[in-house]
Formats: C-alpha cells, structure tokens, sequence
C-alpha cells in the first residue's frame, strides 16, 4: 500500500472558501442548460447576461475506494424566472456510495430524489450536516436573495457523478420564489 502523507484544509468561513485547493470550478448559466425547470427563462436571461452560478473548491485525492473527497461550494444569490440558483444535482454513479453536506454559511435546501422518484428535502443552514444516503440525487439550492449559500461536502473518492440521469427525468420538486415576499414555495416539476 502506497501512503499519502496526511494533509490538511484551512476554510475560510467568511468567504465561504477554502486553501489550499488543486481544483477550482467555476458554473455560470450557460453550464446549467437542461438543469432549470423554467428553460424560456434561461434563454432569456442568457441573451442578457451569463451569470455566475456557484463555484466548487476542491482537495485532490486519488479517485480509489477508501479515499475521501472533499470540496466546498458557494452558490451565488440570484435566480432563473422564479427558480433559485442551485447546482446541477447529480446520482453517484457508484450509486450505493453515500455524502456529507455541513453548512457553513447562508441559507439553503438540500433537494434529494430517490431511484423510483422519492422526494426528500432539508433546509440548510450554518451547522446542519445532512446525510445523504446511496441512491438519492442532490442538488442544493440557494434560498436568500442576499447572501451565498455555502457547504462542505466528503465522499466516497471512487464514487462518479451521474447528471444524465437527472437531465432526463429532472426533479420533481421545484423551489421558486415567493412573490414579493422572502421564503420559496415548491411546485411540481415533471
Ligand atoms: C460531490 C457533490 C458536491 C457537488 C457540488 C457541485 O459528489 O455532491 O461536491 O459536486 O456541490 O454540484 P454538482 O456536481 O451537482 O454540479
Ligand atoms: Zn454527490
């Protein structure tokens, strides 16, 4: 067995990043094409202006069962027709490998689909460290029209990411905007 040495991560929870990094990714709109319910409203908003979405700080580890990844990931206020920015939302291709998610910062919802189209959802703020089980796709939305929504994430370094199957069936829980008014409201998608 080959060992690597031990290492550590400074966060940084003020700005809702963390150093040192190997991997930075950065999603704006335009990466997000098939991901929003309200696509006209995407189309829309893309001939104005493509904004920042989220962006994705990570650890490199090797991609082998027994290592842990980990990133962190700040969403950006805003959204889509009603739709708040969200990440993509994938299954693990792996699909029996599960994943933490703390929250450090913000405000937002952890949104989980099951195989067979079960719905669950948590409300994420700074502390609450959810649990999300094999089998269930994540995607996390940001629910303050203020401020990022941040979390931390480990998982399963052998575990791959599966958004075809979420492109395709998408969620069938969506959070918008509540009119005028702080909060969201949830309507049913496909
Ligand atoms: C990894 C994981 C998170 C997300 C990240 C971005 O398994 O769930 O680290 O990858 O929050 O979301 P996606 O990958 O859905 O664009
Ligand atoms: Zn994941």
């Amino acid at each position: 067995m080959n060992l690597l040495n031990p290492f550590y991560t400074q966060v940084d929870f003020k700005n809702g990043t963390f150093e040192p990094y190997e991997k930075k990714s950065k999603h704006y709109l335009s990466d997000l094409q098939g991901f929003f319910y309200f696509n006209d409203s995407l189309q829309e908003e893309l001939k104005k202006e493509d904004r920042l979405v989220y962006e994705v700080y990570a650890r490199e580890v090797p991609l082998e069962e027994g290592h842990l990844l980990h990133c962190i990931t700040k969403i950006y206020p805003g959204d889509v027709g009603g739709e708040f920015f969200m990440t993509k939302g994938h299954f693990h291709q792996k699909i029996e490998n599960a994943e933490l998610y703390l929250c450090t910062s913000g405000k937002g919802l952890l949104n989980m689909q099951g195989v067979n189209g079960e719905s669950s959802y948590i409300e994420m703020t700074r502390g609450v460290w959810s649990y999300i089980p094999p089998g269930w796709a994540h995607r996390t939305i940001n629910i303050d029209d203020n401020t990022p929504f941040v979390f931390i994430s480990v998982w399963p370094a052998d575990s791959g990411y599966n958004y075809d199957k979420v492109l395709e069936e998408g969620f069938n829980k969506i959070f918008v905007k509540k009119a005028n008014k702080e909060g969201y409201r949830i309507i049913v998608g496909k």
